[in-house]
């Protein structure tokens, strides 16, 4: 049976030396925790250190970003063979600000999801509609096309977690209420289960992203197919993150 995920997205912030303070203090404050995974995704800059940190506890690393390529002439870009040599476990594929600003399109997000996969990354697949596209009631349909086309050939699909992160919710404070995401959650794994069978889909993990907060996390993870969070702008202060923590692990 799945276990609850727990993933902060530091995005582009954080020196050095304030990645390693808060990774102490989200260390300190998460050792309880032991039912679920939490994981920590700085910058690529601050892996290293970050991993030092975390060594030998419940906490796992995370990439925000990854190449599909293993090496070669890709000025700029990180290989997933990277990330594993530094420590990481998991890696954020397609995330919706990778979409936007740095134009990933589906084949993008599935070429780098089956890579990570090759080499031994869990890779966290975000998807989610804009607001225009909830507006327009075509939610299902975007979302379903990120799904089926992120995972297309893909063979360990039980091994990928979603995020479901609506874009309108993102660093907005516009949390979705508890019955929106879980209804798309629930038809994310409705396709889940076309494609690998009820047991197999009741095993992938379906994280919600979007504005959480230790405030509006518990009527979110009390939903069936909510099983966790990935949280952005509330991951970058240790109490709230372990705010979010604790009322994960109290409810799943
Ligand atoms: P937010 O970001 O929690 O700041 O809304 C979530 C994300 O982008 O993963």
């Amino acid at each position: 049976m799945r276990k609850w995920i727990v993933a902060g997205n530091w995005k582009m912030h954080n020196t050095v030396a304030e990645s390693i303070a808060l990774a102490e203090a989200i260390k300190n404050g998460a050792a309880k925790f032991q039912g679920g995974k939490i994981v920590l995704a700085p910058p690529f800059t601050a892996l290293f250190h970050v991993s030092e940190v975390i060594k030998g506890t419940n906490l796992l690393l995370g990439a925000q970003n990854v190449h599909n390529e293993e090496k070669g002439a890709f000025t700029g870009e990180i290989s997933p063979v990277m990330l594993k040599d530094i420590g990481c476990t998991y890696v954020i594929i397609g995330h919706s600000e990778r979409r936007k600003y740095f134009h990933e399109q589906d084949n993008n997000v599935n070429l780098k999801v089956k890579k990570a996969l090759t080499t031994g990354l869990i890779p966290i697949m975000c998807v989610g509609e804009t607001d225009e596209e909830r507006l327009k009631g075509i939610t299902n349909d975007v979302v379903g096309r990120q799904v089926k086309q992120g995972l297309k050939e893909v063979e360990k699909i039980d091994s990928v977690v979603i995020a479901y992160e609506p874009v309108w919710a993102i660093g907005t404070g516009k949390v979705a209420t508890a019955a929106q995401a879980q209804e798309v959650h629930a038809f994310i794994r409705g396709i889940l289960k076309n494609i690998l069978g009820s047991n197999a889909a009741d095993d992938v993990c379906i994280l919600y992203g979007g504005s959480v907060t230790k405030n509006n996390i518990g009527d979110l993870i009390s939903m069936a197919d909510i099983d966790g969070a990935l949280v952005g702008g509330a991951s970058l202060k240790a109490d709230e993150f372990i705010g979010i923590i604790k009322e994960i692990a109290g409810k799943k």
